[in-house]
């Protein structure tokens, strides 16, 4: 099953042009600098990308930017005033991300804010940023109840919150211990008594397996 998940996702690489010359760079660079091969699949970033132009998004917020790829995705739905800053915890990937940015020629829209997410996002709107339309949270996940309430201060009132990998092969459901699924389960039960914002969560498959996406509207 998981070869047709990758060819249909290849399928929609030549029908709806779900990749191009500069995410196959990108992607190229990342595998070349040896980064785990984590980022979305492909189709999940052009999503990412319409998910953001309809939601009209003029600031974006990215939790975890590993090597930009998501990040120029996003990014590309901004109107020409518009503004992204992206926060990564590993210098290396940080810069990965600021080459890769610059070769999608977005480096003018994009901030990549170096250092522990939880140490930098408390200062993001002192630096200038306004409330964010769109967020999204890419980063460890054993933080993600953390990363939201965060988003949940930082966004304004119909902003668009999506939280990256809360399927994990279905891993949500068991009583496990592996990595991070607690945590992520954590974040579920705040969600069941947050009236904070509206949810629901996507499972999906694909060339990254099976696996699925928060998405919420703040209210
Ligand atoms: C993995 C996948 C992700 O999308 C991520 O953000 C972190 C880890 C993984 O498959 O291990
Ligand atoms: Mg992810």
């Amino acid at each position: 099953m998981e070869e047709t998940w990758r060819a249909v996702d290849v399928y929609f690489e030549e029908k709806l042009a779900t990749t191009d010359e500069t995410m196959e760079h990108i992607l190229k660079k990342n595998e070349e600098a040896e980064m785990p091969s984590i980022e979305v699949s492909r189709a999940h970033g052009k999503m990412l990308h319409l998910m953001a132009k309809m939601a009209k998004a003029k600031t974006i917020l990215e939790i975890g930017t590993h090597g930009g790829f998501s990040t120029v995705w996003l990014a590309r739905a901004l109107p020409e005033e518009g503004r992204m800053a992206t926060f990564e915890v590993n210098p290396k990937h940080a810069e990965m991300a600021r080459e890769n940015i610059e070769s999608a020629g977005i480096s003018a829209e994009v901030e990549v804010i170096e250092g522990e997410a939880l140490s930098t996002l408390p200062s993001i709107l002192e630096k200038g940023y306004p409330r964010f339309d769109f967020i999204f949270i890419d980063a460890d996940k054993e933080n993600n109840s953390e990363y939201l309430n965060w988003a949940l201060k930082l966004s304004k009132k119909g902003a668009t919150i999506i939280v990256d990998n809360v399927v994990r092969r279905g891993k949500i459901i068991e009583d496990t211990d592996e990595k991070a699924v607690p945590q992520i389960r954590d974040m579920f039960d705040q969600l069941s008594k947050d009236d904070r914002i509206e949810t629901t969560a996507i499972q999906t498959v694909g060339q990254k397996g099976y696996d699925g996406f928060l998405m919420g509207v703040v209210k």
